[in-house]
């Protein structure tokens, strides 16, 4: 349920900004799209300020590419 949950809000996420990319960059936010609905969080990581716009995202969890801190995108961003 969750992976048709995550390709329904994905499908979403591509119509609404025109794009397949994983995630999108809006001025100092990250919109990414998730099981639980489309996400924006802080596009810096908490820990030495990495562009999360390059790190793993596994449908709700993003990792730092730099150090591996992850975060959980619904706990971090709000929902849109
Ligand atoms: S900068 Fe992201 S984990 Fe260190």
């Amino acid at each position: 349920m969750t992976t048709i949950k995550y390709l329904y809000f994905r499908l979403i996420f591509a119509l609404k900004y025109l794009t397949f990319n994983k995630c999108l960059v809006k001025k100092d936010d990250l919109i990414i799209p998730t099981s639980n609905g489309i996400f924006s969080i802080y596009r810096f990581c908490p820990h030495q300020n990495a562009p999360l716009e390059n790190a793993y995202i596994s449908n709700n969890i993003i990792q730092c590419h730099w150090h591996g801190c992850k975060l959980l995108i619904n706990k971090k961003g709000y929902k849109i």
